[in-house]
């Protein structure tokens, strides 16, 4: 999704903003661009493609100046072309804007200011906050009212910057549901989707909540709420932890993040399991008289969170006889679900900025209810907007195909179901001990694993040709072949489909040939029989099997054409070890196929518009 940055201070602004534009790289793009005040006049430079392109741009035709806006597009409304790419502005380049999100009456807005002669050259949204703002006399007269009345025009979620050539002292910005966070340093400031924008020495923060709007100048933060009342932010410390934002080594961001898993998990197990084996979520702002309570559970989220919650579901009810749905974020916000009693809704997020999850979250608690969000970025919207938060503990994620992060949530979704358990009492200590003990082993198993990374590249590598693939899974494995299927089609851009073993012969067997292969995910379980069956089917239509089987399990494998060894654990453990060949395999058939596994064509680590 777009991403923003803008900088006031003594620094050259063309260089912070670039560094800002860089980090910001992973949320997804297709374009990107500048404006700098340079000379007392807005100049603009922006370009299609990846930001190399914009910098070779600087190069050949340089800005200076000490204040800035920067943008990366992530085309929503006209096509990725560099007339659509940001900063927009108003005919006289007097006002510049970059924005995320969507204004949703600009048509409207667009067709009352060509009715007043403004002549538009973008198909953008965007560009009526330049133009709105110019016909209202915003460079002229005072910033308050006029900026004050402008955006209560404009209707949608968004989060801008503008850039005015008459008050080079200040940079303006408001927020209505994207994500924006001011950064302070010493004399200077600025103004970012999310904090990895920031240089170094940005030490405070604060995250800009929705409806505030103001301006900020090298010594602070001018802010007010949506009514214009004058408020003061609570400035927070930034987390600088660097090696976050560097792949050390690694190729890409998405192996270093597949192979940080075993540190993710001992990190999770080292805050949620204290003395005695006794589960701490106690940061959660709920009381345990109501999660002991609970009747129902729905959650809801998007994509991996998605996957992450079918097995949550599956944890829940296994280990805290609780009922529980999972629902599409997308499909839950605008369905009007029967909500009420004693349900608890919960909503997974690795980014906590999904725009559907977070309009799910305001209709769950519009009609009352209490909603917990396990996020990854612990300062986002969605856990600021939910009745309690649980961090999982990932650390920053940069692929935007997510790994870690789906670990991290299968992870704390087991911890958390073992939590409902015992608060209800219907596991004890000691037998949550024995099963904490078996989660212990994790990350070495997850190393094991790793381990025998190559063995998966050579799998791929025979596959990279194949266009269309299979997976399948029963039990805890479906949502683990759905994932498997969603990770090779967002960064090998093959087709893949993920099915319920049991679906197989209801439609999909139907495609088995040769060039379909089937990856069947069958660790011993309790329908490990049943796999196998599906995987004779496939065999006696002469498809291409490559399975994933328990250690020591010898009939998986001569039934398969090629198959890897995951260790043996119980059932319940399976999916948060089968999905990690999958995440190689999926990453080195892109590899394979000459694909950027870190930024997919079209895609979005965070996606917040609907
Ligand atoms: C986007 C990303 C996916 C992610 C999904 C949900 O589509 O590309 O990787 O799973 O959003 O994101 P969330 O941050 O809410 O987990």
């Amino acid at each position: 999704m777009c991403g923003i940055v803008g900088y006031i201070g003594p620094k050259l602004a063309d260089a912070v903003l670039l560094f800002g534009l860089y980090r910001l790289e992973y949320r997804g793009y297709d374009s990107a661009g500048i404006a700098v005040i340079d000379d007392g006049e807005i100049e603009i430079r922006k370009d299609t493609g990846k930001i190399r392109n914009l910098e070779r741009l600087l190069k050949e035709h340089p800005v200076e100046g000490n204040v800035g806006i920067g943008h990366t597009r992530w085309a929503t409304h006209g096509a990725p072309t560099s007339v659509n790419a940001h900063p927009h502005a108003d005919a006289s380049k007097s006002i510049a804007v970059v924005h995320n999100g969507i204004i949703e009456n600009y048509d409207q807005i667009r067709k009352d200011l060509q009715s007043k002669n403004f002549l538009f050259v973008s198909d953008t949204d965007t560009e009526v906050i330049p133009q709105l703002l110019k016909s209202n006399n915003f460079s002229k007269d005072e910033e308050y009212d006029i900026f004050k009345t402008t955006i209560s025009k404009l209707e949608g979620r968004f989060a801008f910057l503008i850039l005015v050539e008459d008050k080079p002292d200040r940079v303006f910005f408001c927020r209505n549901g994207s994500p924006l966070v001011y950064g302070r340093s010493e004399n200077e400031g600025f103004l970012v989707s999310d904090s990895s924008a920031f240089i170094a020495s940005v030490k405070e923060q604060y995250f800009v909540k929705d409806g505030e709007w103001g301006w900020i100048t090298r010594e602070g933060i001018v802010l007010f709420d949506k009514d214009g009342n004058r408020k003061e932010p609570e400035l927070i410390e930034v987390d600088h932890d660097l090696t976050q934002y560097e792949k050390n080594g690694y190729e890409h961001f998405m192996l270093k993040e597949i192979f940080e898993q075993p540190t993710v998990v001992r990190n999770i197990l080292d805050k949620r399991i204290g003395a005695n084996n006794l589960i701490n979520f106690s940061e959660l702002t709920m009381s345990k008289d109501f999660q002991a309570k609970l009747f129902r559970i729905v959650f809801t989220s998007a994509g991996t969170s998605l996957h992450a919650a079918m097995i949550g579901k599956l944890y829940i009810e296994k280990f805290a006889k609780i009922m529980t749905e999972v629902e599409f974020s997308s499909e839950f916000r605008y369905r009007n679900p029967i909500l009420e009693g004693d349900t608890l809704v919960i909503a997974i997020s690795q980014s906590g900025e999904t725009a559907d999850t977070l309009a799910s979250i305001h209709s769950a608690k519009a009609k009352f209810l209490k909603v917990l969000s396990f996020v990854n970025q612990i300062n986002s919207s969605i856990s600021r907007e939910s009745t309690a938060a649980a961090n999982l503990f990932a650390g920053t994620e940069i692929g935007v195909a997510s790994t870690k992060a789906y670990v991290a949530e299968l992870v704390s979704l087991l911890l958390y179901s073992l939590h409902l358990a015992k608060l209800k009492w219907i596991l004890t200590d000691e037998e949550i001990s024995v099963i904490l003990e078996e989660v212990k082993k994790l990350p070495k198993q997850i190393e094991q694993i790793l381990e025998k990374a190559d063995s998966i590249k050579e799998i791929a590598y025979t596959m990279r040709d194949k266009r269309d693939f299979i997976f399948l899974g029963r039990s805890y494995e479906h949502p683990t072949a759905l994932e498997g299927a969603l990770k090779l089609k967002e960064i090998s851009y093959a087709h893949a489909s993920g099915y319920a073993g049991g679906e197989f012969k209801h439609g999909p067997i139907a495609l088995v040939s040769k060039d379909v292969p089937v990856i069947c995910i069958t660790p011993k379980s309790e329908v490990y029989t049943k796999m196998v069956s599906n995987l004779e089917e496939v065999r006696a239509r002469n498809g291409i099997i490559f399975s994933i089987h328990t250690e020591g399990d010898e009939s998986v494998p001569a039934l398969s054409n090629y198959s890897f060894a995951i260790p043996d654990c119980s059932e319940y453990i399976t999916p948060i070890l089968s999905v990690i060949p999958l995440q190689l395999f999926a990453y080195y058939v892109a590899i394979a196929k000459g694909c950027e596994p870190d930024q997919p064509r079209n895609l979005a680590k965070s996606v917040t518009v609907e």
